[in-house]
């Protein structure tokens, strides 16, 4: 390709702007060209603000470093939009506030690709899981004339707790999940927090994390959604209970999971399923996607976050012990990496593969 594309970062200071940062300095289609963070650090070189919350994960460059940050006042968006041919957004703002952002930039023609949770519900907004859902990305159309485009839009990254056993069931869609339990056991980085600005989760499990459970509940629906004339209407199966806990781990969501199926697999065809799903990102070959979406391992007492999160660049889904379960049919363990694969990772992938089906493009 003879120009990379240039890229804006919305919330680039935070603990998901800088996975953003880590994977867009190097990245073959993509060159970051604008950054932006809150009143607090506009206007500051992007080094400067990051002085005591600079991440272990971020080897910042100089030419990154010195970029001045935006802020992103409305008044401020067709200068932001201006030269940036698309842009990630993943900000602590008010849901209402983010929605008004979100919108204003896909007005001004820009492409968002979203981390946060406050457009992921419309009915005329994708929310994609490469590998499981891009048929999602033909909503843009309608999306547009809503807002009035002919270029922009917006397209969500769904919650990081579903990450895991969303392509789990997936993968298994055609025996029919009927009823789901899931508990998911969250690291404190999905709350943007380490154990420096944190102690109280050193050594702690609570027992809540706001709004997490609905959103695990709902999320998975709409990704299995069908495409209709008025949006994306949600699946009503398989019915799924979440339970979600904030434990004492930095990178890495845990889940378990119980399962009902219509028709009852063996456990030879789930393990065969999980091993040969794949989707687009692997076909293409996509840059952030993992070589294998699916692992399943054989060692009981893996995946563990703190060792196997990283696998396969943090965007590998991991599953263990798969075993009969004596109320529903199966149960078995889930690992994914919360900010890779379930935030900026995931966010990457989806804009990788925008591009290459021509959702994104010089502007
Ligand atoms: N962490 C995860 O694993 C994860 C996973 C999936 C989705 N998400 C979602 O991603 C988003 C960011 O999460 P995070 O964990 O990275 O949070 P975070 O570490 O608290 O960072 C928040 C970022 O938002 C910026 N910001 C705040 N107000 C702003 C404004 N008015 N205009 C522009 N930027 C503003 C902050 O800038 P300052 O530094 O200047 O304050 C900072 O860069 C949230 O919506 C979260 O729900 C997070």
């Amino acid at each position: 390709m003879s120009k990379k594309l240039q890229v804006g970062i919305i919330g680039a200071t935070g603990y998901v702007g800088q996975r953003f940062v880590s994977l867009l300095q190097d990245h073959p289609y993509f060159e970051i060209r604008k950054l932006a963070a809150s009143e607090r650090s506009a206007g500051k070189a992007y080094g400067e603000a990051l002085q005591n919350k600079q991440h272990d994960f971020l080897k910042l460059n100089e030419k990154t470093s010195k970029i001045i940050l935006d802020r992103l006042n409305a008044e401020d968006v067709p200068t932001f939009a201006r030269d940036l041919d698309f842009c990630f957004c993943a900000v602590n703002m008010e849901k209402d506030a983010i929605v008004a952002l979100e919108e204003a930039l896909a007005k001004e023609g820009l492409g968002v690709v979203s981390n946060n949770s406050a457009n992921r519900l419309k009915p005329d907004v994708p929310m994609v899981i490469p590998e499981i859902n891009p048929e999602h990305f033909d909503m843009i159309e309608q999306q547009r004339k809503r807002l009035g485009t002919d270029t922009g839009f917006i397209v969500c990254k769904p919650n990081c707790s579903i990450q895991s056993y969303v392509p789990a069931l997936h993968a298994l869609k055609k025996w029919e999940p009927e009823v789901v339990f899931v508990s998911t056991y969250q690291a404190i980085s999905g709350a943007g927090k380490t154990f420096e600005s944190w102690p109280e989760a050193r050594d702690n499990v609570i027992p809540y994390i706001g709004g997490e459970e609905d959103k695990s509940e709902q999320e998975p629906h709409k990704i299995w959604g069908q495409i209709t004339e008025d949006g994306i209407v949600a699946s009503e199966k398989p019915a799924i209970s979440a339970h979600c806990f904030r434990v004492g781990v930095q990178e890495g969501h845990t889940a378990s999971v119980t399962v009902k199926f219509k028709n009852k697999p063996s456990k030879e065809e789930i393990l065969e399923a999980w091993a040969n799903y794949e989707g687009l990102p692997q076909q293409y070959k996509l840059p952030q996607a993992p070589e294998h979406f699916i692992h399943y391992l054989e060692d009981q007492s893996h995946p563990q976050a703190k060792y196997d999160a990283n696998l396969d660049k943090g965007m590998a889904i991991q599953i263990s012990r798969l075993r009969e379960d004596s109320i529903l049919d199966y149960k078995f363990a889930c690992l994914s990496h919360n900010t890779l694969r379930g935030a900026a990772g995931g966010a990457v992938l989806t804009a990788e593969l925008l591009y290459k089906l021509g959702w994104i493009q010089a502007r």
